[in-house]
């Protein structure tokens, strides 16, 4: 059951799409002081699973998380907001209830940080929707959360293929290049991303023809190879005299506005930028038409970035930090002079009083950006999704955003952000995806190999061993770093099996996204949501359930040689070396060390339960929905979901048979 419980005036923010009435009893589970705080006690043994794309593990307890979305490159433990902003959680325990805050500004969701033993949430103003849904479990909870906010997006299935990126890749013949090493190299590979350095000087719509003499045709030779480009798109707009996008968006009013009324600056990759006010229907409208300028060169596929929107600083604030600088640097610099310099620098990156600077014309009503910041990305991925819907609504485009709000899983999946090539953050990025799928987001993944620092092949093996599970599946990196594309380390072998066994699972990965996309539930759950009377099932947090069928408990640990795993029932290991032999292991429930070297896969299928496994592909194109082996029990069957993987997808389009070992 849903209740709804509206607190003074809400902004609007789309999150919800189903109509329920407001109730009229009192708010159940919280105390609130009705300023815009909300209180719970926390039980010794409370869950608190959700908050979407933050960090800290599966159980949210013990820290405090505040949803504002921001550029954050620096994904630590103490990171307290990334991109994204998914104010939904579960407590799980004595009670157990979901509890989703719908608000556009900034939030604190305090869960035992300054009490132990309390949970405190705080919207910056008291004018937000709390929805409370009651359930069964927490399989229940989330499944009538996702009815209330909508179905999931759902990208073409060439998405689910491997992708190579880089931000770095300068010219046409960077892409060629990293085409043909994959081809020599027999790994498979369905992408190649475009990062920044296809613009002419970071301009949206734009690219460079000096560098890129004939985008079109490289996107022709590329599809003929069966590999998609996939351009990124920066919220900024550069300020520049004859650059369409800027002179339309002057010209109609399509930029965020300051307080006086003119064009909000601030700066980004190409300096001087407008922001396109998306929470405005013609703005989106515009923007999103723009798109079709690189569709017409036939790319099929976008990802959306620096949509928090990102500041790297803004000219009043710039100016301010001269000064002061130039005052602190005047004589001898202490320690106290020293500290404010650095951080005075470093504070003019999403410096969130600059936030408070600029306006949205909502319906001619002008709304400080402030109270509703989390809603930025999401309509920016709105816009060229509902766009795209028009300009090519034969088939599914590839979106993918940084930024995001309850509600932008309609439009787009997300990206995990500027991760770094650390061991941690392959189960920082696991951690990520249960309540990433609570939230509807089911289209995601990290950065494989990592973004940020240089990676070693070791690490790079072992995110492939964990990534190759997940729906995107990209390896991306920093200019400046070590690359990572495969054919760069030596055993490019063992890269090349973990990669063509991705594309043997594709048909079962798929068949449980668009199961986990049609019926609104999580593909990605942590064992206690299937396993809920099993206490031990409640303590594991790096391993998960994929889908009815699988678990996966990846090796996150330098050197390790393999690593302990929690069977909350009896289980078939599976074991492959290579993508064409596989050895299988009944083992019973229990704890388990299993020997996992660097170069082979290991997962574990469920009891009585088996997967579609594909015939060898080197391209999605390749993947024959017809020809499938079951991996797994005898005498076990198993439900695939399939389509043709292009158009949208409808009951007409949608074929569900039964496969029987
Ligand atoms: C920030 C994004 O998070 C990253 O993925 C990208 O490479 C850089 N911007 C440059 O565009």
């Amino acid at each position: 059951m849903i209740k709804k419980y509206i607190y003074g005036n809400p902004f609007p923010t789309d999150a919800v799409v189903k109509d329920i009435a407001k109730s009229e009893d009192k708010l159940p589970f919280f105390e609130t002081d009705n300023n815009g705080t909300f209180t719970f006690g926390l039980s010794e043994d409370d869950i608190v699973y959700g908050l979407g794309e933050q960090i800290r593990g599966i159980n949210k307890r013990g820290w405090q998380y505040v949803s504002w979305n921001y550029d954050n490159p620096n994904h630590h433990e103490d990171a307290r907001s990334l991109y994204g902003s998914h104010n939904f959680i579960i407590i799980s325990g004595r009670q157990t209830f979901g509890a989703f805050f719908d608000y556009a500004g900034r939030m604190e969701f305090d869960i035992g940080y300054t009490r132990r033993s309390k949970m405190q949430i705080k919207a910056e103003k008291n004018d937000l929707i709390v929805y409370i849904i009651t359930g069964e479990n927490e399989k229940d909870i989330v499944k009538q959360f996702r009815q209330l906010i909508g179905k999931s997006y759902i990208p073409p299935l060439w998405a689910f293929g491997y992708g190579q990126s880089r931000w770095g890749y300068k010219n046409e013949q960077d892409i060629r290049t990293v085409a043909r090493q994959y081809k020599a190299s027999g790994i498979p590979l369905d992408s190649i991303y475009l990062d920044i350095d296809y613009m002419e000087h970071y301009k949206d719509f734009t690219v460079d023809r000096e560098r890129f003499t004939d985008l079109g045709k490289l996107t022709a030779d590329m599809k003929a190879q069966g590999i998609r480009l996939v351009p990124i798109i920066d919220a900024g707009v550069k300020i520049e005299k004859g650059y369409d996008i800027y002179e339309e968006g002057v010209q109609n009013n399509y930029f965020c506005k300051n307080a006086d009324g003119g064009d909000f600056v601030g700066a980004v990759w190409p300096g001087r930028v407008h922001f396109p006010d998306f929470l405005q229907p013609r703005a989106r409208k515009w923007f999103g038409k723009k798109y079709s300028v690189l569709t017409k060169l036939g790319i099929e596929g976008f990802w959306n970035d620096m949509n928090e929107p990102a500041i790297f600083y803004t000219e009043d604030r710039l100016a301010d930090t001269c000064a002061e600088i130039e005052n602190l640097t005047s004589g001898n610099m202490g320690i106290d002079e020293y500290f404010a310099f650095t951080g005075m620098v470093a504070g003019l990156n999403g410096n969130i009083g600059d936030y408070d600077k600029f306006y949205h014309n909502i319906n001619g009503r002008m709304i400080n950006h402030r109270e509703v910041h989390n809603l930025y990305g999401m309509n920016m991925t709105r816009s060229a999704f509902e766009a795209l819907q028009e300009i090519c609504p034969e088939k599914r485009t590839l979106f993918f955003s940084r930024s995001s709000y309850i509600g932008a899983h309609r439009y787009g999946g997300i990206w995990q952000g500027d991760n770094k090539s650390w061991w941690s953050h392959i189960l920082q990025s696991m951690q990520q995806l249960p309540a990433l799928n609570m939230a509807g987001f089911l289209f995601t993944g990290s950065d494989t190999g990592g973004f940020g620092c240089d990676t070693t092949e070791d690490l790079v093996l072992r995110w492939l061993q964990y990534s190759l599970f997940t729906p995107l599946f990209r390896n991306h990196s920093a200019e400046g770093t070590r690359m990572q594309e495969l054919y760069c380390f030596d055993n490019v072998n063992a890269a090349a099996e973990m990669i063509k066994i991705r594309y043997r699972l594709i048909p079962y990965l798929y068949s449980e996204f668009l199961k986990a996309a049609l019926n609104d539930e999580m593909m990605f759950r942590p064992l206690a949501f299937d396993f809920h009377d099993d206490p031990m099932a409640k303590q594991v947090d790096d391993q998960l359930l994929l889908g009815n069928e699988l678990m996966i408990a990846p090796v996150y640990r330098q050197n390790a040689q393999g690593r302990y795993v929690y069977l909350p029932e009896e289980m078939m290991l599976i074991r492959m070396k290579s993508s064409n032999e596989h050895i299988t292991e009944i083992l019973p429930k229990g704890h388990h060390y299993v020997d996992i070297a660097l170069d082979e896969l290991v997962f574990f299928i469920r009891s009585k339960k088996s997967v579609p496994f594909g015939k060898a592909a080197y391209n999605t194109s390749e993947i024959d929905m017809n020809s499938l082996d079951l991996l797994g029990y005898p005498d076990s069957s198993y439900v695939l979901y399939s389509d043709n993987g292009i158009s949208p997808v409808s009951d007409d389009s949608l074929s569900i048979s039964e496969l029987r070992k």
